[in-house]
């Protein structure tokens, strides 16, 4: 993924509950009418390879760090193989790809776990700078309101708070030169901004 493609990849970060998703899929559907579009969470690995990773190798109980450092790998070496396997291919056949999440969130929230990932090393450094990078920024209440409509199961609680506080904080500390846009405004008008910013005026 080193060398110029066709297509463009914008990746949008943010806490949970900040409208990526939401976002990611507005802009999709607009620019879907015009140029071939393609959505991925590439910190995501299908759940049945997630779950083969964990099993075949999570340390014994009692490790938490080595634990917390195995998920950061297998999180590592996921990102590593969607930028190789899906989103190089993608890029190289014209298509724009939008991240829903990129390494500066990686990155952010393993900090929060105690686990350093640096993403100048090995996995991570093949994967190269997405051309446009959006950071959503929320106020964390209105993050947890929306995760409690959208997760009917899920009730925030105060360490939830703090969480996401803190994951933000980093987020904005990770990426100094991502746009922001304002995740509380209507995501019509969020997208607009991204699909301007890709050269489409609607
Ligand atoms: N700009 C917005 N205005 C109002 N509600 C939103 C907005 N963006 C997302 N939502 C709602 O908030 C919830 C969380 O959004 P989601 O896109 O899943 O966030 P994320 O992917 O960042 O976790 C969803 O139920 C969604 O419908
Ligand atoms: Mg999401």
């Amino acid at each position: 993924m080193t060398e110029r493609q066709a297509g463009r990849l914008v990746a949008i970060s943010g806490i949970d509950g900040s409208g990526k998703t939401t976002l990611c899929e507005t802009v999709r559907r607009e620019l879907a009418r015009r140029t071939p579009v393609r959505v991925l969470a590439p910190m995501k690995l299908p759940c049945h390879l997630r779950t083969l990773a964990l099993k075949l190798h999570f340390p014994d109980a009692g490790d938490e760090r080595r634990r917390e450092q195995f998920i950061a790998d297998v999180i590592s070496w996921t990102l590593r193989h969607n930028g190789e396997e899906v989103i190089g291919p993608a890029l190289w056949s014209g298509q724009t790809v939008l991240a829903d999440r990129w390494v500066a969130d990686h990155v952010a929230s393993q900090r929060l776990f105690g686990v350093t990932v640096d993403p100048s090393r090995e996995p991570l450094a093949g994967l190269g700078a997405p051309d446009m990078h959006y950071l959503v920024t929320v106020p964390v209440e209105l993050a947890l309101r929306r995760i409690e409509q959208r997760d009917e199961a899920r009730i925030a609680h105060e360490q939830d708070w703090e969480f996401l506080q803190l994951f933000q904080d980093e987020l904005q500390a990770e990426l100094p030169g991502a746009r922001k846009l304002e995740g509380h405004l209507p995501v019509a008008q969020l997208a607009a901004e991204v699909l301007e910013d890709l050269g489409i005026v609607q």
